[in-house]
């Protein structure tokens, strides 16, 4: 059932490929959450990118800082994609859960939107475990109350859930990571298949 489930979204992005990046073409929050880490970590640390998607901005941003970037991503697509924007980094088409090992930073930008509600504490808890004590983390997410909800996104449908920012950050809290800065943002897409959004940005470290 889950697989099932995993498979038909990565299917959904394995069909969206650079779609997604022509319709978010200005990824400022993102680009400055990436920024947050760049004046933290020390030189050529290590970074894992979950859910990756076609590596740009941040996989681009962290590997041309000189960061030893890893990318994981279930899509093929996404993947071949990555490779092909981000030479310098290493991708691997994989589930989140079976990323492993552990990492100075640790980013996940609009992933966990493809997991039901039920699953965020799991989610949250393994991302937690994959950085190490002292490291960094930022989750980016679109606010909304809504759980497993299908939505027609850029001719596909995929299924999302997403937090209200208090509940978010409860969420992120209680998997143990202290939140350090926040940013909110408002994002209109350049593709009338998907609809503006507010954006949540949590930097956050590992105490
Ligand atoms: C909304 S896109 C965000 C892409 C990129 N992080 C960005 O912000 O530009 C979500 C990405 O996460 C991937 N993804 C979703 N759930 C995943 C999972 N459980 N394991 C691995 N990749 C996943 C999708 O294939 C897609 O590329």
């Amino acid at each position: 059932m889950q697989a099932a489930r995993e498979s038909r979204q990565a299917a959904a992005f394995d069909h969206i490929g650079d779609r997604y990046d022509e319709a978010f073409p200005h990824k400022d929050g993102q680009i400055s959450a990436g920024e947050w880490l760049l004046d933290r970590l020390p030189p050529e640390s290590a970074v894992l990118d979950l859910g990756c998607g076609t590596g740009l901005p941040t996989a681009a941003q962290l590997a041309g800082a000189g960061h030893r970037v890893t990318g994981v991503d279930y899509s093929a697509e996404m993947v071949r994609l990555a490779r092909r924007n981000v030479p310098q980094g290493v991708f691997l088409q994989g589930d989140l859960y079976e990323a492993e090992g552990r990492y100075d930073a640790v980013v996940a930008f609009f992933v966990l939107l493809m997991f039901p509600l039920d699953e965020f504490p799991g989610a949250l808890s393994r991302m937690h475990r994959l950085v190490r004590p002292g490291g960094l983390f930022c989750l980016s997410m679109v606010e909304a109350d809504l759980d497993d909800h299908p939505l027609a996104f850029l001719g596909q449908e995929v299924r999302v859930s997403a937090l209200l920012r208090d509940d978010l950050r409860a969420e992120v809290e209680a998997a143990g990571f202290a939140i350090e800065e926040e940013q909110v943002l408002s994002y209109a897409p350049a593709s009338t298949q998907a609809v503006p959004e507010v954006q949540l940005f949590l930097s956050c470290r590992r105490p």
